[in-house]
Parts: structure tokens; C-alpha cells; sequence
């Protein structure tokens, strides 16, 4: 394995272009690619066995690229295909379910924490298990909100059809104990602000993105991987229509999505 391999990153979508964005920030002398499998999301909905197939299928994809280390920046693959990620691959797999639960662990001053996430992520329980594993009098309020991913795909993340969407899915937060809502979901930090307007400023907003970041660039940093390219690749696919994810993209990315191939899983 050498330095200047790129670091592979997959989603179901386009959501996970926040993980990447952090990815740039923190890592910016990597090549990346990244595979947003726009024909077959959400996969929010979908069971454990169809989700942990696509991943697996992704992750023959990005390995045959030669990838150095796979970033899963999906909060749903992450929840229920890491284990057989890793069971495939040799090269470190990462996802955004460790680092955001390890993040509200170290953010929550009552230790109450409220979990939103898909129905896949929530029925799976992983982001409660992995939190009761690192800390056990930790409280976790688990939260379906399948009405925020379209709103995020639609670019309907301010005003008033955006904060009753919130509203309708966790409002009641605002008057319990919960002190941290971690954003279980990578489409979610784009509705970061009609969140907070929601829930007040008492409740603190979390999500693994940075986090993640964090332990790549340590993880690399320990095993002498780290890239050293002035201009690195940045090389983007989607399974569906490359254009809009293009578009689309851009808006999740915080910069221009320069040139999208359409791929065939
Ligand atoms: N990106 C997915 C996640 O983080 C949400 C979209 C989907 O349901 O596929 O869970």
C-alpha cells in the first residue's frame, strides 16, 4: 500500500459529499473517489441483506481503483455492512456511525443523546450499541425522519415547509432531556440550520463528518499512508444520471462537482 492511492468513498447518494467535503478539509493532499449509488437510494428503506449486497459490490468497485483505505459515508451501510466490508477487504474501512457516536459521546454534558437517522439506521440499533458500549448510563432516544432525505435531495433545507418537516419529526426533543442530537445521517447536515431553529439553542447538533476526518488522518498518519499530492485526484461516480449528480452534488460538496462518470454496479 502506498501513500498516493486514493482514499475510495461511497454513499447511497449524494449525501455523503458532506463526508467528503470534511475529507478535503482535513486531508487535503489525497486523491479521492468517490461512488454515489444514486440508481438504488434511498437505502434507508431497504433490509440488511440488500444493503450489506450493495456495499459489498461498491467495495469490489473501489478496490479494483486501488484504493488505499474506503470511507463508508453512508450512516445505513455504515450501521449494517462494516462488519462484512472489513470481512472482504484488507485495506482500512471506516464509518460514519464510530465517529459520530464517539463525537456525541465526548459533546453530551447530561449524557442524553437523540439519535436521527433512517429506519434502516434506527431498526439496526447501532448508533445506541455503539454508544452503551463506550459509555453505559448513556441515555439514547433513537429518531426516524424519512421526510428529511428527500427534502435534502430537493434542495428544501430553509424555511417554513423545511422546519415543519423537522418540526414533525422532533420537535418533542425540545422540552425533554436530550442535550445532543447527533445527525445520524449524512443528507442531514444540510438541514442543519432548520434543526437548530427547531430544537433552540440548548440542544447541541452533532454530526461524524469531521469526526471521521479525524480518524482517517490519524489512522493513515500511524501506518505512513498519508498522500503528498499537490493536486490530487478528484474523480467522482454515480449509478445513476451523472448530471444530477452533478448538480446536485455541488450543493453537498460546498464546491463544484467538476465531472461525474456514470457507472454500471
Ligand atoms: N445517506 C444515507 C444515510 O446516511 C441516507 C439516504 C438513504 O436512505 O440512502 O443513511
Amino acid at each position: 500500500m502506498k501513500g498516493n492511492q486514493a482514499i475510495g468513498v461511497f454513499d447511497s447518494g449524494v449525501g455523503g459529499l458532506t463526508v467528503l467535503r470534511a475529507l478535503h478539509a482535513r486531508l487535503p493532499k489525497e486523491g479521492t473517489i468517490y461512488l454515489g449509488d444514486t440508481a438504488r437510494v434511498p437505502y434507508g428503506t431497504k433490509s440488511p441483506e440488500t444493503i450489506t449486497r450493495y456495499a459489498l459490490e461498491i467495495g469490489r468497485f473501489l478496490r479494483s481503483h486501488d484504493v488505499k483505505a474506503i470511507v463508508v459515508a453512508c450512516s445505513t451501510a455504515s450501521s449494517v455492512a462494516l462488519d462484512a466490508l472489513r470481512a472482504e477487504h484488507d485495506v482500512p474501512i471506516l464509518g460514519v456511525v464510530e465517529a459520530g457516536a464517539n463525537k456525541a459521546l465526548t459533546v453530551t454534558r447530561g449524557g442524553s443523546v437523540a439519535v436521527a437517522a433512517t429506519e434502516a439506521t434506527v431498526r439496526s440499533g447501532a448508533y445506541a450499541r455503539m454508544m452503551s458500549r463506550r459509555r453505559a448510563d448513556v441515555k439514547v432516544v433513537q429518531r426516524a425522519c424519512p421526510l428529511f432525505v428527500p427534502l435534502a435531495e430537493e434542495g428544501t433545507v430553509e424555511g417554513p415547509l423545511a422546519r415543519a418537516v423537522v418540526a414533525h419529526h422532533l420537535l418533542d426533543l425540545k422540552d425533554s432531556d436530550v442535550d445532543t442530537l447527533l445527525m445520524g445521517c449524512t443528507h442531514y447536515p444540510l438541514l442543519r440550520h432548520a434543526i437548530s431553529e427547531v430544537l433552540g439553542e440548548r440542544i447541541t447538533i452533532v454530526d461524524g463528518a469531521d469526526a471521521v476526518a479525524d480518524e482517517l488522518a490519524a489512522l493513515l498518519s500511524e501506518r505512513g499512508l498519508l498522500g503528498t499530492l499537490e493536486t490530487p485526484l478528484r474523480r467522482y461516480y454515480a449509478s445513476d444520471d451523472p448530471r444530477r449528480m452533478q448538480v446536485l452534488g455541488s450543493r453537498f460538496l460546498g464546491s463544484t462537482v467538476e465531472r461525474v462518470e456514470g457507472v454500471e454496479l
